[in-house]
């Protein structure tokens, strides 16, 4: 009989089976799998847990933060923040291509978490986020819920002299149940019921060379956004919604003469899979209240514009 009580139990009974006095290692994002896995993991082997969270300088308004507070302050969780803002933006100076920058900042994260990794002593095994959808689309990925790494299968590309066992208690699960028993093991609803958010964060948000100006701006209009659909009631309405940065000015006028700064999208859409999406036609009135604020509130945000493209023929993100 499934119910989210069920399965935590029973997860909890094959990692304590699995894992006995050793130490895991988890790479917390902040999403939901991840998430999840560390209030379940911390739940079953309490400190033989260690969290390492990657802050690349490309997440959302304060979500660093928000993270250190849910899991560290709040749930007791060994967690260690790695401020990496610097080595990210570094190594994406001066790329422009999407595909670039997605391979930049996936090997800088896997540099990262493998230099902490290695100054961690007697960890056995690596718990990672798995679902069962990522199961059926990784042909050939191994069954069972804890089995040993191939190198070449290993997410964090961990230093090979580790070898270390594979932790995937989420394998079995659908997002829905993941979530489920998130809510169940105490986690906030608003970090369990959140729009996805790329691997790549802000990096895929702001067009063209990534920059910390942009990424302070674009954080700030973003988080106007949400917060604006999360008053109106209209967060859970939208599949994905968020801003992006163009990197081009256009003109406007203020009260006491010119400004000539950049130009941010508001992109909203409705979608059951991702596959294919429409634009969310949100009213007017607040398309118009969030612009306003938008201008109004943020230094260097000159004009808004809202998306209207639908997927296909566009994409959700906008590289
Ligand atoms: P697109 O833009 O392809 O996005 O219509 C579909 C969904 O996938 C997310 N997305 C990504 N997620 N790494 C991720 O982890 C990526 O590089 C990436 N690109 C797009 C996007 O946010 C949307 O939910």
């Amino acid at each position: 009989d499934w119910t989210p009580g069920n399965i935590i139990e029973d997860a909890i009974g094959w990692v304590l089976e699995s894992v006995g006095d050793e130490q895991v290692l988890l790479g917390l994002s902040g999403g939901v799998d991840s998430s999840v896995v560390a209030a379940l993991l911390h739940k079953a082997i309490g400190d033989q847990l260690i969290c390492v969270f990657v802050d690349n300088g490309l997440l959302r308004h304060q979500e660093g933060d928000q993270v250190m507070a849910t899991f560290a302050e709040h749930m007791g969780v060994r967690v260690i923040r790695v401020d990496a803002e610097e080595r990210f933006l570094s190594r994406l100076k001066g790329v422009t291509d999407p595909e670039q920058k997605r391979k930049i900042i996936g090997n800088t994260f896997i540099d990262v978490f493998d230099e902490e990794a290695g100054k961690l002593e007697r960890v056995a095994w690596l718990a990672q986020g798995t679902i069962y959808p990522d199961v059926i689309e990784s042909a050939g990925a191994k069954s069972g819920k804890a089995h040993v790494i191939k190198s070449h299968h290993n997410v964090g590309g961990l230093p090979e002299e580790m070898n270390l066992k594979l932790l995937e208690p989420l394998r079995e699960l659908f997002k829905d149940e993941v979530r489920k028993i998130g809510v169940e093991l105490g986690l906030p609803a608003d970090m369990v019921y959140r729009h996805p958010f790329p691997g790549p964060g802000l990096g895929v948000r702001i067009l063209g060379e990534v920059k910390k100006e942009y990424a302070d701006i674009l954080r700030l209009a973003d988080h106007i956004f949400i917060e604006e659909l999360r008053k109106q009631d209209l967060y859970d309405k939208t599949s994905q919604a968020f801003c992006v940065f163009l990197p081009v000015k256009s003109v406007g006028v203020t009260g006491d003469g010119r400004r000539y700064e950049y130009v941010v999208a508001m992109r909203a859409v409705e979608t059951i899979d991702f596959m294919t999406a429409r634009w969310a036609h949100l009213p007017y009135d607040f398309l118009d209240h969030v612009s306003r604020r938008i201008v109004n509130e943020i230094n260097g945000i000159s004009r808004v514009v809202y998306d209207v493209t639908g997927k296909p023929p566009g994409t959700i993100e906008w590289e």
